[in-house]
């Protein structure tokens, strides 16, 4: 089965580049360290049509050391703003589960979920979440998604 898999420090993309891409799925990324990193456990797909889709992929047991975005999944990847017709991801995000990722975060936003505003993401899951922003409370940034266990800071899911 073809697939377009990247794996960067715990990230998976860019995806949805080609129309016709295969999906991506049954990913499981466990026990990683990142220290100082712009990113840590990310999705990145192109704001672009695509037949593609990323789902059942299994982040667990992280540990961030002042990473500037821990958790991010972000559907609107365009680089330059070129080549990026509607600015929306065909790809289609479901079934990503986070379990137990601890550490400190460079910026307040510590869980962005940037979903595709054609193609929302679905059942992603977030469980032992706890991240911190300097002395203050961190922030979460989600659009869609349901957590479940503790998760630290309280996620704003619809
Ligand atoms: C992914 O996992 C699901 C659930 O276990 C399974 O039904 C499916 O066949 C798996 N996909 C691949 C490509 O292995």
């Amino acid at each position: 089965m073809p697939m377009h898999v990247v794996l960067v420090s715990g990230g998976i993309g860019s995806l949805g580049k080609e129309y016709d891409e295969k999906g991506v799925e049954n990913v499981t990324v466990k026990s990683t360290v990142f220290t100082g990193t712009e990113n840590g456990l990310r999705i990145k797909t192109w704001g672009r049509p695509s037949g593609g889709f990323a789902k059942g992929v299994v982040f667990e047991h992280a540990l961030m050391q002042n990473v500037r975005n821990p958790i991010i999944i972000d559907q609107n990847y365009c680089p330059e703003e070129r080549g990026c017709p509607d600015q929306n991801s065909g790809i289609k995000i479901s079934q990503m589960t986070y379990g137990d990722i601890q550490g400190s975060s460079t910026s307040l936003v510590v869980v962005n979920f940037d979903c595709s505003a054609i193609n929302p993401c679905s059942g992603l899951g977030l469980q032992d979440i706890k991240l911190t922003y300097g002395n203050g409370p961190a922030e979460s940034s989600c659009d869609d998604g349901t957590a479940f266990g503790l998760v630290e800071p309280p996620s704003r899911l619809v």
